[in-house]
Parts: C-alpha cells; sequence; structure tokens
C-alpha cells in the first residue's frame, strides 16, 4: 500500500504517493513516536529508540520504518540509513521470532563458546546472523556480554542463559522451535518474541525487568570473600602524592563530573609555581624564543 507522507524527506518529490505504512499504523506509531521524541531536548536524538519502535512493528529496520523515522525526525532517509547499518541491533532484513546469540568472546570462547555456536550452526543450518526457515531463530555470534562470571553464555532475545554446553544450547532452540515455553537462567521468567523486545528497547517496559535474579552467586562471590576477611580497596596513593602535606588534597577530590582543570588547581610544587625554573614578574609572559637557561 502506498501513502502520501506528507512533506518528503528523502528527496521524493512533494505530493508524490511513495511506499509507507498505511494509515492506521502510521497513526498508532506516531503516537508512540511522540512519546519517544518527548524524552529528548532535540528530536533527532530519539533515532536510536525510534529504529527500535519500527523493529516492533517490522521485526527489522524497513523501508517503510526508515521512512517513517525520517518523517517524524526531521531527517533524510539517508541520515536514518546512515545510523541503522552502524549497529548490529538493527536488522536490515527479517529477524527470527528469536535472536540467539552465542558469546564468543575470548573467555566464553575457551569455557566453550565456539563450541556451542558450531553445534547450533550444524543443528540449525544456519550461520551467523542467518535464520531458519521456520523463520524461527536468528543465529549470531555475539561480543561480551558481562556475565563472563558464568561462561559460556548465550543470550536469547537478550535474556540470559549460563553455564551452557553444546546439548543445553540446542536443547533450547529445540524448545523455542516447538514453541514450549524456555525460562533463562535469570532475570525474566520467559523469552519474549524479538518484536516484543524491541518495543522495550523503544522504551515502553513490560513491567518484567524485575523478575527473577539479577546478580547471582558467583558475581557476588568475590564481596561475599571481602566481607567475610575484612578487605577494602587501598587508598588512592595519587591523592596522598597530591597533597601539600601528605594529607588529603587541596581542596578535596572532585566529584565525578566536576571540572577538573589543571588551570584551577592549587599549585603544590615548585614546578607548578615556577615551570620554566624562573619565577617570572606578575604578568610576565615567558618568550618562547629563548631556551630555558637564556
Ligand atoms: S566473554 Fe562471554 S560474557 Fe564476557
Amino acid at each position: 500500500m502506498t501513502i502520501d507522507a506528507g512533506p518528503a524527506t528523502d528527496g521524493t518529490p512533494a505530493g508524490r504517493s511513495r511506499p509507507g505504512y498505511d494509515a492506521e499504523t502510521t497513526a498508532r506509531l506516531a503516537a508512540d513516536a511522540a512519546q519517544i521524541v518527548a524524552r529528548y531536548p532535540e528530536s533527532r536524538s530519539a533515532l536510536l529508540p525510534m529504529l527500535h519502535l519500527v523493529q516492533s512493528e517490522d521485526g527489522y529496520v524497513s523501508r517503510d520504518g526508515i521512512l517513517f523515522c525520517a518523517e517524524q525526525l526531521g531527517l533524510t532517509a539517508a541520515e536514518v540509513s546512515a545510523v541503522a547499518t552502524f549497529y548490529t541491533q538493527y536488522k536490515r532484513h527479517p529477524n527470527g521470532t528469536y535472536t540467539v546469540g552465542v558469546c564468543t568472546n575470548t573467555l566464553c570462547a575457551i569455557m566453550g563458546g565456539d563450541a556451542i555456536f558450531d553445534e547450533l550452526s550444524d543443528h540449525l543450518g544456519v550461520g551467523h546472523d542467518e535464520t531458519t526457515e521456520d523463520g524461527a531463530i536468528t543465529l549470531e555470534r555475539v561480543e561480551c556480554n558481562a556475565a563472563c562470571d558464568y561462561a559460556p553464555v548465550m543470550m536469547v532475545n537478550w535474556e540470559f542463559f549460563d553455564n551452557q554446553t553444546p546439548g543445553s544450547a540446542t536443547d533450547v532452540v529445540d524448545r523455542l522451535r516447538a514453541g514450549e515455553p524456555v525460562a533463562p537462567t535469570r532475570g525474566a521468567a520467559s523469552v519474549c518474541t524479538f518484536k516484543q523486545m524491541s518495543r522495550v528497547l523503544a522504551g515502553f517496559p513490560d513491567g518484567r525487568a524485575d523478575e527473577g535474579v539479577g546478580a547471582g552467586e558467583p558475581t557476588l562471590a568475590g564481596l561475599r570473600l571481602a566481607r567475610e576477611h575484612g578487605w577494602t580497596a587501598p587508598a588512592d596513593e595519587t591523592d596522598a602524592e597530591a597533597a601539600p602535606d601528605g594529607g588529603a588534597p587541596a581542596g578535596g577530590a572532585p566529584d565525578a563530573g566536576e571540572a577538573q582543570s589543571s588551570a584551577e588547581r592549587k599549585p603544590t610544587t615548585d614546578a607548578d609555581v615556577d615551570p620554566g625554573g624562573k619565577a617570572e614578574s606578575p604578568g610576565t609572559k615567558p618568550d618562547p624564543s629563548k631556551g630555558a637557561d637564556a
């Protein structure tokens, strides 16, 4: 179906019909887009969640989705495409119902991640970024998920499946393809679809964020041991060195986000007072044509 989607932002002459969502879909997504755009001081800053929004509609960033984002944000289709093609979370072809991502970064790889990926690839008959014929599974190699303490890790639509083996991973994908309920090993109690997950990433919570265990025993083991033994982090020696009397640095350490310009720092050494080795009269500029001993 084609619509006249209003003023063209992609070079299409004004008034000419072009591909786009139908009127009902456009109105529904425009209401969602208004909520997203309202979160940002500049509408163009809303592009990333907007791309997730169109993925929640189409299952990938479609041409209709690109035009919709461009029209809503006052961008060109080329500008939207440039962003959509930069990030791997944005799909340029229809994604499966479930993205199964196997971490093959260093730790997971040596703990079995490469073997899990190879087993799934053989079992499903697809390679990286390919989708099974039934449209159920898109298989991916993914980068570190910051879950190395549970290596090797597999993600299904960004839910954690920890401490996997080739056998447990194939069991998960078989149950997903059979339409059986599958529970992640941490976090939410169930796995949603790619479109549902994309809507959450667009900024529309599904109420499942606080389900299940967040930080499990392996993640907390170091903290527990430190408390049992009374271990604490060593004092920051750079603070003591900077302090003129060996105590707290003059003015105290800057808070996070506070300006730390050296021009504002109180002098703490002779070099701070006289960088050239000789004191300058107030208002006198060093002559760069002269050496330090001139
Ligand atoms: S290397 Fe796999 S989660 Fe970090």
